[in-house]
Parts: C-alpha cells; sequence; structure tokens
C-alpha cells in the first residue's frame, strides 16, 4: 500500500504542475536550454527514507544550492574564529549578486550572496586551487551520497560570461578577504554551480543537515554537530535573499534556492526535503518550488516557530 506521504505528494505535485509564472534563467546562456515543465519533488526523512515524485531523477546544475554547503566545509577546515573574521552573518537583504561588503573589512555580509560564497571557496583547505577543488567535490560528494559531475556547457557558460562575480572577486581580494589568486578562487566557484544534482541528491543533502551532519543513507559524517547549527541558522536569515524575511515568516524553515530551479529545505531532526522546477521569479527562486515548501509548511504546520 502507498504511504500516506507519497500519496501527499503525488496530489500536490499534480496541483502545482498546473501552476504557471516565473522565467527560466538566462543570463547563464547554457541554463536557457531547461524545459519549464520539468517539476520533482523528493523528501528524505532523517532514517533515510525516501519519497520521490515527477522528475525527481532529471538532472540540473546546483547554483547557489551549493553556497551553504562550501560554506560548511570551510567552517569544518578552518574553524569559526578564522571564517567569521572573512565572511559575515547579518542578511543582505539584498540580492544574489550583490556586492554588500562590510564597508570597513570589506568582508561579505553573509555567505549566501555571492560574495561570500566567492570567499568561502576561497577558504577550504587545499594547498593551491587544484586541490582545493579536490577538497569541494569530496564534500559535497559526502553529503550526496556519491561521487560529484560537472555540467561542463554550463561551467563554461558562466565562466565566459561572469564578469560581475569576477569583478566581485577582485574586491575581495583588495579587501585581503581572498589571500591568494582571485580568479582561481573564482573558478572553483564556478565549478560548485555546475554540480549536477537531481531532487533526491537535494533531499539527501538536505536531510544530511536535518539529521546533524549524518547522511541518512551512508551514515557517513559530512559536518561536525556545531557547524551544521552555524550553517541552518545563516539559511533561515539569508538563504532566500531579498525573500529572506517573508520565507521564514511564512514557510519557517531554513532553506536554499538556485537559478537552475532548485530550492532545499530543512525540517532538523525530520526531514529535508529538494524541489526542481526551473520558471524562477523575480527573485530567481523557483516558482513552484517555493509554493511546495509553503503548502508542505502550512499542511502538516511545520514552521519552527
Ligand atoms: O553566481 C551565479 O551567478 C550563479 N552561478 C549562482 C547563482 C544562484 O544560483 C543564485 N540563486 N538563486
Amino acid at each position: 500500500m502507498k504511504s500516506p506521504i507519497q500519496s501527499y505528494l503525488e496530489t500536490l505535485h499534480r496541483q502545482l504542475a498546473a501552476l504557471r509564472g516565473g522565467e527560466v534563467a538566462s543570463y547563464i546562456p547554457e541554463l536557457t536550454k531547461a524545459n519549464p515543465d520539468w517539476f520533482g519533488i523528493c523528501l528524505v526523512t532523517v532514517d533515510g527514507v525516501a519519497y520521490s515524485v515527477g522528475d525527481a531523477a532529471q538532472p540540473f546544475t546546483i547554483q547557489s544550492i551549493s553556497k551553504p554547503f562550501v560554506y560548511a566545509t570551510a567552517l569544518a577546515d578552518r574553524g569559526l574564529a578564522y571564517v567569521s573574521q572573512r565572511v559575515g552573518v547579518e542578511p543582505s537583504g539584498d540580492a544574489f549578486n550583490s556586492i554588500s561588503l562590510h564597508p570597513k573589512s570589506g568582508a561579505p555580509l553573509n555567505p549566501m550572496i555571492n560574495a561570500g560564497a566567492i570567499a568561502s571557496a576561497s577558504m577550504v583547505a587545499g594547498q593551491d586551487a587544484t586541490r582545493q577543488w579536490a577538497r569541494i567535490a569530496e564534500s559535497l560528494g559526502v553529503f550526496m551520497g556519491h561521487d560529484v559531475a560537472l555540467d561542463d556547457a554550463v561551467y563554461r557558460s558562466e565562466s565566459e560570461t561572469g564578469f560581475r562575480n569576477r569583478a566581485i572577486a577582485w574586491m575581495l581580494k583588495n579587501f585581503g578577504i581572498i589571500a591568494d589568486e582571485p580568479m582561481a578562487a573564482l573558478e572553483n566557484y564556478f565549478r560548485q554551480c555546475s554540480v549536477l544534482v537531481d531532487c533526491r541528491d537535494l533531499a539527501f543533502m538536505a536531510a544530511t543537515l536535518a539529521n546533524g551532519g549524518i547522511h541518512p543513507a551512508t551514515g557517513q559524517r559530512a559536518l561536525p554537530p556545531e557547524d551544521v547549527e552555524r550553517v541552518l541558522s545563516v539559511m533561515a536569515t539569508c538563504g532566500m535573499y531579498d525573500y529572506a524575511g517573508s520565507w521564514l515568516y511564512e514557510v519557517g524553515m531554513p532553506a536554499k534556492s538556485g537559478v537552475g530551479g532548485g530550492i532545499i529545505a530543512v525540517l532538523p531532526g525530520r526531514f529535508g526535503i529538494g524541489v526542481f522546477s526551473p520558471p524562477l521569479d523575480e527573485k530567481g527562486n523557483s516558482v513552484r518550488g517555493i509554493e511546495v515548501c509553503k503548502r508542505l509548511s502550512h499542511d502538516f504546520g511545520l514552521h519552527v516557530f
């Protein structure tokens, strides 16, 4: 017999598949190839049970959803004192690509905006950028439960057109936030955004955070518990950029979105969810993704407050 959660998700998927509105991201040329009808949901409980519906196995690029996990890696590798001197934890209330640096220190306001994410990528362990990329890929792989693969076309497309991010990386170098060669750190950031995932991967990554840092299926520890708390805190306050306040008010779960159309949300101690639907609203968040999380939160009373 079908579980009540599976039936609920199937009904929700059927209803929200009819929802129109939003535009597929176009500022990275390669992303325009996404099909606006793709729509998948996967929910993974902390004991490792996965419920999937729709295009949950359709691969797409993780984009900004990589940011909390690379920030987590920097925290685990360098410790709080080092990282907190270089990236803050204040919501900017600004768009994902805003410059938002502290006026005196030049530290990005938080690790979820691009500036903070590029700084985080520059801080993971490794003697040079090649080894730092290996560390990022290894860490994302532990959260996901398998080795990572890149969408090379998306990586090249972003690297060829990411002039604003290039300017941000040089600003970070100017303030001494990035110690080494900023363009090499930036390429690692572009690579992390191009990692291929499906809804199931995202749900397992979210469920690993819900499960205190241990992957619910592999049993591998991805992150120390004290860093899980820190990562979930910045996801709650900054994960949805200039929609973060409304999101916390209405949905009430730590979350992160990406311009590939993915969203993750975490209910600590219970489950992680990954939703994929490429059309985005004007703030760069998946229209159907937001609606799925709102409905789930409302229907089951999941708001953490
Ligand atoms: O920095 C960028 O432009 C992208 N690679 C990532 C942006 C992103 O996913 C923003 N999130 N909504």
